[in-house]
């Protein structure tokens, strides 16, 4: 499996259980997991340390060229570094999603990340979730993915992420910003987050981590 690249591309809204998944996927195939909302979080990260309005275009597009940014597998873990700085669960936070939609919906933004994503793609087999990775990334996939669950669902499963990293937050937040969130990510010009043609629709709706990832390596045996 080890001799060609692979590429899978797991496509979906907040709260689908992208990553966790991609995880365990790319753990099970001996593969690398690509998580490439950490890059729009970084951007919007920088972009609030400047006081910048994340929806102002050209503010924004002006702060691109200070913005080093470089992926890292340490342990199998990705690493963004942000101008040499290690961000950790920084990005994770409510206001940084926020932001990082916003930012994403500049094409600015998204031209500038793009060639790290297609690098990382071009020199490892992976498994890179995002919400362009079908339609824009990787469009010669092996197998792309749209997973999703309903809002509920989702919004709980973050819920529950979030209160397991001590952050408080209610619930009633968590489903609002995350339908906003949605909103934005597919409403927007640039790279809306839509399902490739060629996906094969998810819906985990009540499923469980297990049997979601064994459901996904199964596609992947049979289609690669
Ligand atoms: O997957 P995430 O929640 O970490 O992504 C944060 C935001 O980044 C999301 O609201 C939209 C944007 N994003 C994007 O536009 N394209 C991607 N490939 C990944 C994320």
């Amino acid at each position: 499996m080890q001799d060609r690249k692979i590429q899978i591309a797991i496509d979906g809204p907040g709260g689908a259980g992208k990553s966790t998944v991609s995880k365990a996927v790319a753990a099970r195939l001996g593969i690398v997991y690509v998580d490439t909302g950490a890059l729009y979080r970084t951007v919007g990260y920088y972009v609030r340390s400047q006081n910048t309005d994340p929806k102002d275009r050209e503010a924004v597009a002006s702060l691109l060229p200070n913005i080093n940014i470089e992926v890292k597998y340490i342990d199998g873990a990705q690493k963004v570094f942000l101008n040499g700085e290690d961000l950790g669960d920084k990005i994770r936070t409510p206001e940084m999603s926020m932001y990082a939609s916003a930012v994403s919906a500049i094409p600015a933004v998204r031209a500038f990340l793009l060639d790290t994503q297609k690098d990382i793609a071009n020199k490892n087999s992976v498994i890179m979730d995002g919400r362009d990775i079908g339609t824009v990334i990787l469009p010669n996939a092996d197998l792309k993915i749209y997973l999703t669950a309903s809002a509920e669902c989702r919004a709980r499963r973050r819920y529950d992420e979030l209160v397991a990293k001590g952050q408080k937050v209610e619930f009633s937040d968590v489903l609002r910003e995350m339908n906003e969130r949605d909103e934005n990510d597919s409403t927007r010009e640039a790279a809306p987050a839509v399902a490739a043609k060629d996906a094969i629709l998810f819906d985990n709706t009540g499923m469980g981590l297990e049997e979601t990832v064994d459901y996904i390596v199964s596609l992947v045996e049979r289609t690669i």
